[in-house]
């Protein structure tokens, strides 16, 4: 056991030592090796220092640079080093977070942490909480303690008799909400196709005066933190209208409510506090490892009931089970991380990381601009949107980029118009990597558009 974990510290030292100076993209090559992995199951097993070193030599080069600095794509954190380190304690430990009883530590861990959940996105010190894979998860959890409360009003309980003659829920979503948020929706059967949605302004947010009458079970789901461009939903104009009608007020945080931590970003996600429930990613703006999402619920019941196995949904004196809270009940214990990225930032930290991301996607903006291209969104948060001129140079740009290696940023489409997609999230990232990755999309632009 030693000389084998005492090898994957050391293997993983290296891959980590060499993520600066590497290609973000895999190699073709690389990704060839792969088919290495396959072929006939052994009658045999191999020695275990041999399959580490197989998934070493194979893995390693395929893997994506997402850890390192200068991977821009979708919306990904890097791992801060007490977080991986924690993960990697926890490895050990090898922990059950479905009870107090399984792992007390587990339980421990996830109740500290949601403290200052609660506190960073102004939560009540009650509110109920879940830790679960990811923002879909979560928005997942959240949607079905929504569920439950607005049908409950209506006289119907949805966890004994399901959504066979249920009075009808009248979903509400922003034109531009995140697909895994109507993929939540789905899988709780409400139905994509009777989703209702709501206009939105040239930055993908729901206008201010787009909320229908609401009459019967609803729930409004916002987003804090469009993928595209990072606007927030006008939470102060639509949350005490939407609750005063009897509706349920639902957020899709998973990156964007992070800004409330961070005091020069906090102007844009007032009033998030007052929603019913909340979904945030940790993987994603608290850099913690894969995977990690929180679900908060401001009435704890409401959440208990549709997530308890337990027949009663009250919870025992004074103890917060684990397993009352989420979807799953064996899980991994997603606490620790957490726990260790928020014991280590403190409240300074977790600002400052915020906002130097944010930082950094106005020092990228401000380039692109000044060289001539544009940049399709507002930049007040960490998202940038860039197009080189028309969708097939734009892509070209993209694959040029991508290939080049130096950096790595996505495509997405914006307004019907392809551009390209750079997301600050990871703390790995430093002013030189902006000027780094600057310099490489301009290089790649300019030969193809001779600007
Ligand atoms: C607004 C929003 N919601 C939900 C998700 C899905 O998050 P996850 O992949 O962690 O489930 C994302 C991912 O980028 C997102 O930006």
């Amino acid at each position: 056991m030693n000389e084998l974990l005492n090898d994957a510290t050391a293997r993983a030292l290296t891959y980590l030592d060499g993520l600066d100076s590497r290609s973000v993209a895999p190699s073709a090559e690389a990704l060839a090796g792969l088919s290495e992995l396959g072929g006939p199951w052994a009658e045999q097993g191999a020695r275990v220092e041999d399959i580490l070193a197989k998934l070493d030599r194979l893995g390693s080069p395929a893997t994506m640079a997402s850890a390192g600095p200068r991977y821009f794509g979708f919306v990904t954190g890097g791992s801060l080093p007490v977080a991986l380190a924690a993960n990697w304690l926890a490895g050990a430990w090898d922990q059950n977070a479905f009870s107090t009883t399984s792992s007390p530590l587990g339980a421990a861990l996830e109740t500290v942490s949601l403290d200052w959940l609660r506190q960073i996105f102004g939560f009540p010190k009650d509110a109920g909480g879940a830790f679960v894979t990811g923002a879909t998860m979560a928005n997942f959890t959240a949607l079905a303690a929504a569920r439950h409360a607005v049908l409950a009003r209506a006289g119907w309980d949805v966890e004994q008799d399901g959504l066979f003659g249920a009075p009808p829920i009248m979903v509400l979503v922003g034109d531009e909400g995140h697909a895994a948020m109507l993929k939540a929706v789905r899988m709780l059967g409400l139905g994509e196709g009777r989703v209702r949605r709501l206009a939105v302004d040239d930055q993908g947010a729901i206008l201010a005066d787009a909320l229908p009458a609401i009459d019967g079970p609803t729930i409004l789901c916002l987003q804090a933190g469009n993928v595209n461009s990072g606007a927030f939903d006008p939470a102060q104009a639509l949350i005490p209208p939407a609750q005063q009608a009897g509706a349920w007020v639902h957020v899709d945080g998973a990156f964007g409510i992070w800004a409330k931590a961070a005091p020069n970003r906090a102007d844009l996600a007032v009033g998030y506090e007052g929603a019913d429930s909340l979904a945030v990613d940790a993987h994603k703006w608290l850099n913690v490892p894969y995977d990690s999402g929180i679900t908060l619920v401001r009435e704890p019941s409401y959440l208990r009931a549709a997530m308890s196995i337990s027949a009663a949904y009250l919870p025992e004196a004074g103890v917060r089970e684990p397993y009352d809270y989420t979807p799953e009940c064996s899980r991994r214990m997603r606490g620790t991380e957490i726990w260790a990225a928020l014991a280590s930032l403190g409240q300074s930290g977790l600002a400052d990381l915020i906002e130097t991301c944010c930082r950094h996607a106005s020092m990228l903006a401000e380039g692109l601009t000044a060289a001539g291209f544009e940049v399709l969104n507002l930049v007040r948060l960490n998202q940038v949107m860039v197009s080189f001129g028309d969708d097939e140079r734009t892509d070209q740009v993209i694959a040029g980029l991508q290939a080049d290696g130096g950096a790595w940023c996505g495509g997405t489409h914006w307004h019907g118009k392809a551009a390209m997609r750079i997301s600050f999230s990871s703390h790995a990232t430093t002013d030189t990597d902006v000027d780094k990755t600057l310099a490489a999309i301009l290089r790649i632009a300019r030969s193809n558009t001779g600007l």
